[in-house]
């Protein structure tokens, strides 16, 4: 299952997104933490140090790789630069599983304190003015496009500050949607400004309220978010002190916060992915993505990397369209992505 953190700049959505992964990692359950922020500090918060987190590898740095592992031998895609962000799996598509040995994680996976994390890779100065966040972002996406995740297996993503994380296809990706929020005005303002396109979207969003620290903090995010409030954290010392370079252990948490993340991962666990949803979504991005922009840019036909009787993660391969592609091309209310 797939949940991504995120919310206004500095709520707390990578120190969430770490104890959320230690979380897991102390139950041994198959997890895969990745930071899909450009500002990368999610290495940090697992517990590395600055020149552990400066030398591991990157997933931009390895897109070359990925998208030729990732199309394996499927006849829609008949080179690695065929392939653009949004290409979705198709017959003969290589999908991974959360753990397993592959490729791509031999490069790109390290493990930091037990927890297996992938990064995308900084901004450098070689990428200004020629790449985006959306275009950094990139490998992420095809990432979690190609990844086979089931119940009790989980894919963590620490995402970009504010608005930036809805501006690519990548928002629509996760089961659940944690969107971190202090209680003040400027952070609530981010929470709406996601929940319209959460509706718009059909995305299930739960605020995961941060740095509460008495009964007014608590009373202010309730009036503010109503039912979205699905549990918060109090303003903790744990994370203070690994702010100070001590990492203690996950279950030294203090039991508030650690409730909260019980909470939280028994409301991704009570998720059901609808896989033909999940790849229908995909395609559509594909198909908006091919005639907003990347149809020009391509000597390929693009549109026809679309393998409508494929279902990620379904046994059943009927013919009979189950993705009806030429409705989908002209569906107006896809997200406006960009390259
Ligand atoms: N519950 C908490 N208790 C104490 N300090 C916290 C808590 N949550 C976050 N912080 C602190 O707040 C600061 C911002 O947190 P964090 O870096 O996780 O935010 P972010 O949303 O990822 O920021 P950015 O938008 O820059 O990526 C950090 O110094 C972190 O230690
Ligand atoms: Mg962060």
């Amino acid at each position: 299952m797939k949940i991504a953190f995120v919310g206004k700049g500095g709520s707390g959505k990578t120190t969430l997104s770490a104890l959320f992964v230690r979380h897991l990692v102390d139950q041994r359950l198959p997890t895969l933490a990745l930071d899909a922020d450009i500002n990368q500090h999610l290495a940090t918060a697992l517990g590395a140090t600055d020149e552990q987190a400066a030398r591991l590898p990157t997933l931009s740095a390895h897109l070359p790789l990925i998208k030729n592992y990732l199309r394996g031998d499927n006849p829609r895609i008949p080179t690695p630069d065929a392939m653009i962000k949004t290409t979705p799996p198709g017959s003969g598509s290589r999908l991974l599983r959360v753990v397993e040995d592959n490729p791509i994680y031999t490069a790109c996976v390290r493990e930091i304190d037990g927890a297996r994390l992938a990064v995308t890779g900084a901004f450098t100065e070689d990428d200004l003015g020629v790449a985006c966040y959306h275009a950094k972002v990139g490998a992420v996406e095809l990432l979690l496009n190609h990844l086979l995740d089931g119940p009790g297996e989980y894919v963590v993503v620490d995402m970009t500050a504010g608005a930036d994380s809805f501006a690519s296809g990548i928002f629509t990706r996760f089961d659940l949607t944690a969107l971190v929020c202090e209680p003040t005005l400027r952070s609530v303002a981010v929470y709406r400004q996601y929940r319209r396109y959460a509706q718009d979207f059909g995305i299930r969003i739960a605020v995961i309220g941060n740095k509460v620290c008495d009964d007014d903090d608590l009373a202010f995010l309730r009036e503010q978010v109503g039912a979205d409030l699905l549990c918060w954290i109090g303003r903790s010392e744990h994370v203070r002190a690994s702010e100070r370079g001590q990492t203690r252990p996950i279950t030294d948490l203090e039991t508030d916060n650690r409730t909260a993340l019980t909470t939280i991962q028994s409301t991704l666990d009570s998720i059901e992915r609808d896989w033909v949803g999940y790849q229908r979504h995909a395609v559509r991005l594909h198909l908006r993505n091919v005639a907003a922009w990347a149809g020009q840019r391509s000597d390929h036909d693009l549109a026809a990397q679309v393998d409508p009787d494929f279902i990620p993660g379904a046994v059943r391969s009927t013919r009979g369209a189950v993705l009806d592609t030429d409705r989908l091309v002209g569906v107006a209310d896809a997200v406006a992505d960009q390259p």
